[in-house]
């Protein structure tokens, strides 16, 4: 896979991203954007891939969109383009569970594309920040949005106005990451749990991060309806047989994916 800007790899059923524009601190350009959905559509297709890390270096994740590249942008460049959806939205309609794993900087659209993800490792140099405010703009790529919802209004004002950066230990507590690990595990520890996530039953995992997603976009009662017919639905897996069968004959179960 010839890439630029990103280096994809697997590692036995798990498809590794890594955004690699060292000298920009991985800013975030459309060919980066671009290469990284590519990586994602070829992860998406195969049967052998169960879950997606995407990782950047121990310096920086991301330093944001690149603001180079976007300095003299038109109202009309960025409006006929479709700037922003047209090439990061892929890894919102990604259908396996994507693994941010952060070390160092989380900025702006850094910070945004972490968001994107279905959940945050978080490395103990961690600092995740929306500082759009100091160029004079805002977060455009889900950062009003999903800041927010993932550590509450205030948290997410303070940090959008002020620019203030947070690290691992209280973007921990406050929901935004799932767990701290030590800078120099981030990668193998991210590898090991997307691995798990992988070895389990593949359908049974996209119904559950389906389901989950529902959670941010419907109210309690059509989000519970969904997850009964989801539920419901997960009787037709040939892993739901096994698994319950395993767990009876008191043996490990072998999933098929189906
Ligand atoms: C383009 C960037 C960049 C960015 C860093 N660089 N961030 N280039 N776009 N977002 C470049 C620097 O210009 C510099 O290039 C090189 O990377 C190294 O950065 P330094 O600043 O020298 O490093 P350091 O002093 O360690 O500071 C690191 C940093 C700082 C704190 C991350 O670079 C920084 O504040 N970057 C901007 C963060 C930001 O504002 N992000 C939001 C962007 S707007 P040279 O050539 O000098 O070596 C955004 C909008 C989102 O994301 C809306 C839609 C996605």
């Amino acid at each position: 896979m010839g890439y630029e800007f990103i280096i994809a790899e697997t590692r036995g059923r798990v498809g590794l991203i890594t955004l690699n524009r060292p000298k920009q601190m991985n800013a975030l350009c459309d060919a980066l954007v671009r290469e990284l959905s590519a990586a994602l559509d070829d992860f998406e297709k195969s049967e052998a891939i169960g879950a997606i890390v995407i990782t950047g270096s121990q310096k920086a994740f991301a330093a944001g969109a690149d603001i180079t590249a976007m300095r003299d942008f038109s109202y009309m460049d960025a409006y006929k383009n479709d700037y922003i959806t047209r090439d990061w939205e892929r890894i919102k309609t990604c259908r396996k569970p994507v693994i941010a794993a952060v070390a160092g900087y989380a900025l702006g659209g850094g910070c945004e594309l972490a968001m994107m993800c279905d959940f945050i490792l978080a490395a103990d140099n961690a600092q995740f920040g929306q500082p759009e405010i100091k160029l004079g703009t805002l977060p455009g790529a889900g950062g009003t949005q999903r800041l927010p919802r993932a550590i509450g209004k205030a948290k997410a004002m303070e940090m959008c106005l002020t620019a203030r950066m947070m690290g691992a230990e209280e973007a921990e507590r406050a929901g935004l990451v799932a767990r701290i690990i030590p800078t120099d595990k981030l990668l193998e520890e991210a590898l090991i749990t997307a691995e798990k996530i992988a070895a389990f039953s593949l359908p049974a995992v996209m119904m559950i991060k389906e389901s989950i997603n529902r959670a941010f976009e419907s109210g309690l009662n059509e989000g519970l309806l969904f997850e009964r017919r989801v539920f419901h639905a997960s009787f037709v897996l040939e892993d739901q047989k096994e698994g319950m069968a395993a767990f009876a004959d008191k043996r490990k179960p072998v999933f098929k994916h189906q």
